[in-house]
């Protein structure tokens, strides 16, 4: 049992397996309906628990689908209907009672203390769902998408992110060190990574290039990423940072400096930090980055379970 919480965490070669397995069961779905259950059924049978303390669609829906795919069955549970937190049953009586009727716990939350407090007391595998400072699912499952429309390994492409150092950034830093690909961040002065992370960076043997300029982060880029602005777990002054922000935005012509076939990627819900044109443009390939959680997360659920072929 492996859990999934952070890509900085994983071991490469198992990032690289779970994108090889989501490639191999993918191309088996093409006659298939979407609650079709894969042929060899690796997690028939099973239980898997999901908590939301914040809201979430595609995750919620995507993870609905993987695992139905599997040959399991999930259940949601919301937050403010169990006895943990609200009643005073302990986060280790909780993670016990999940432990005995569920096979996996698949946990949204504010809190990385949570998750990491879970993690210790279960004993089934639980997997990060968004947290105030990762979002592993999906951004293994960008890493997909890019090499899918690319054809070619991320390492040999330009990726550059305009936006928020956010918990989608902290774990595409993560990815980029781990696949060791090429990233330029493109953020106001003001709010470039945290030094933790560019320490963790650096003692990886790895550089990620900041650029407090757009147009200078985004020179010839091969994929350009963004995201909202204000995130779910944003505290602060939210008019304060639109406006630091407003000379982040991937627009149209932002997008010209950018190699000729380049793509636009956003993980969703999106703000302003995008223009209408971009993100329904020729560059944009949103619909199918959404859709390809759904192959990515079921590969994560094998990995999680020692099933990955
Ligand atoms: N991208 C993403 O995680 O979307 P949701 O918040 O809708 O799950
Ligand atoms: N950075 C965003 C991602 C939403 C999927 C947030 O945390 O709200």
């Amino acid at each position: 049992m492996k859990n999934f919480i952070n890509l900085k965490d994983i071991p490469a070669g198992d990032l690289r397996k779970i994108l090889s397995d989501a490639k191999k069961r993918k191309s088996k779905r093409n006659n298939l309906n979407t609650l079709e259950v894969d042929n060899d059924k690796p997690l028939k049978g099973k239980l898997l628990v999901q908590m939301y303390e914040k809201q979430s669609s595609r995750t919620r829906l995507s993870f609905y689908i993987a695992i139905k795919q599997l040959g399991a069955d999930s259940i949601t549970v919301k937050a403010n209907e169990l006895h943990l937190g609200r009643g005073g049953e302990s986060l280790a009586d909780t993670a016990k009672i999940l432990s005995s009727y569920g096979d996996g716990f698949l946990l949204r939350t504010d809190s990385d203390e949570k998750i990491e407090n879970f993690s210790k007391n279960l004993t089934i595998p639980i997997i990060n769902l968004l947290s105030p400072s990762s979002h592993p699912c999906q951004v293994l499952s960008d890493v997909f998408t890019v090499e899918e429309i690319m054809r070619k390994p991320i390492s040999k492409l330009n990726i550059c992110w305009i936006g928020d150092c956010n918990n989608v950034l902290n774990s595409l830093i993560a990815a980029s060190v781990k696949f060791k690909f090429n990233l330029n961040i493109g953020c106001p002065k003001n709010y470039n990574p945290p030094k933790f992370i560019l320490d963790w960076v650096k003692k990886s043997k790895r550089k990620i290039n900041i650029f407090n300029n757009a147009r200078n982060a985004a020179l010839n880029a091969h994929v350009v990423f963004s995201d909202k602005v204000v995130s779910l777990n944003d505290k602060g002054n939210k008019y304060k940072k639109i406006r630091d922000f407003k000379k982040f935005k991937v627009t149209s012509s932002l997008m010209k400096v950018t190699k000729p076939r380049s793509i636009f990627l956003h993980c969703l819900p999106r703000g302003d930090e995008v223009s209408e044109d971009v993100f329904l443009g020729k560059h944009s390939r949103v619909w199918q980055q959404a859709l390809n959680r759904v192959h990515v997360q079921k590969s994560i659920l094998l990995y999680s379970f020692g099933r990955l072929r």
